[in-house]
């Protein structure tokens, strides 16, 4: 009901102010939470947004690595997620122990870690990347024959690693939601769309990302769109990008590559929760002091470079 859900609104909007809260979220998030969001972006803006926020709290829209991210770099702010139950099956794929044998297989081997881990997995490693600077933070953050182990995301391994001709120790993990997106699907858009330009996320398989024009982040495919002089894209990405770009773009025209790229983790907040969020403050994010004092220097060396 629309008086309702304008209540909604007005009553986040008021305890934000009374509580001094911000309200960050994710690219993926539905729509009507990017509406009462003060910041909207992918995993890199989304950090650094948390770690520059004057507020005294966060209300972390996304899932739950990213809110631990957000503690871990603002640990004296009080950071909650408004479903606790909203995971990333990719995070899940490994495990602070999986990483210490996988570590004692290849000592010599220095550790990137994907920023969709745990906190417990980031203390085991040296530093952490997003999906728009992986290839810059190899770059300039390890040696040229260095060693290195990357976790837990295979695809975006292989694709850096071809980005810049460097091999890497790969773990067999993978987004489940972007995995359903497959090169067949785009063929037959594009063909729906023959002049459509196709820009996929890094996390797609990469039979995917070598037919794209371009491979981008959430946020990079952002600018892509605004900045780009083509009327006609394909996104292939989890659906809630699709439904900012063309909220934000309405001119250009936006197809999905796939209709069943959805995150039923990214799709767990509400607009109630949110609420309820700012209201009760229940599901409050806490990461162990130790962990997050050993796991803060690889996420701020990786903001360092960008
Ligand atoms: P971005 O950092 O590109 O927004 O990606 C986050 C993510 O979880 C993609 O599935
Ligand atoms: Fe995790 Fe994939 Fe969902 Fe991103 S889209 S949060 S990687 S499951």
């Amino acid at each position: 009901m629309p008086s309702q859900h304008n209540d909604i609104i007005e009553r986040i909007k008021n305890l934000k102010e009374k509580k001094k809260a911000v309200i960050l979220a994710h690219n993926y998030q539905i729509n009507e939470v990017q509406l009462v969001a003060d910041y909207i972006g992918d995993s890199l803006g989304l950090s650094i947004q948390a770690a520059k926020t004057e507020a005294d709290m966060i209300i972390f829209c996304g899932v739950y690595f990213m809110a631990e991210t957000a503690k871990i770099l603002s640990p004296n702010k009080k950071v909650i997620i408004p479903d606790k139950k909203a995971g990333c099956p990719m995070a899940d794929m490994i495990n602070a122990k999986q990483l210490r044998e996988l570590k004692v297989k290849h000592p010599k081997a220095k550790v990137l870690c994907y920023v969709n881990t745990s906190a417990e997995v980031k203390a085991e490693c040296d530093l952490c990347c997003t999906s728009s600077n992986a290839a810059r933070v190899v770059e300039k953050g390890f040696a040229p024959n260095e060693e290195i182990i990357f976790v837990p995301d295979k695809y975006l391994a292989n694709y850096t690693s071809k980005q810049i001709g460097r091999d890497f120790i790969v773990w067999d993990g993978y987004c489940p939601t972007h995995a359903r997106i497959l090169a067949d699907t785009i063929k037959k858009v594009q063909k729906a769309h023959p002049k459509a330009k196709v820009i996929v996320h890094p996390e797609c398989r990469n039979d995917v990302a070598e037919i794209a024009d371009a491979v981008l982040s959430t946020g990079g495919m952002y600018n892509f769109v605004r900045d780009t002089e083509e009327e006609e894209i394909i996104v292939g990405t989890e659906v809630g990008m699709i439904e900012r770009l063309r909220r934000d773009f309405p001119k250009k025209k936006i197809y999905p590559a796939s209709d069943i790229a959805v995150c039923p983790n990214m799709k767990k907040t509400t607009l109630e929760k949110v609420l309820w969020a700012l209201e009760e403050e229940e599901h409050e994010v806490i990461v162990d002091k130790e962990i997050a004092d050993k796991a803060r220097g690889s996420i701020e060396r990786m903001i360092a470079i960008g």
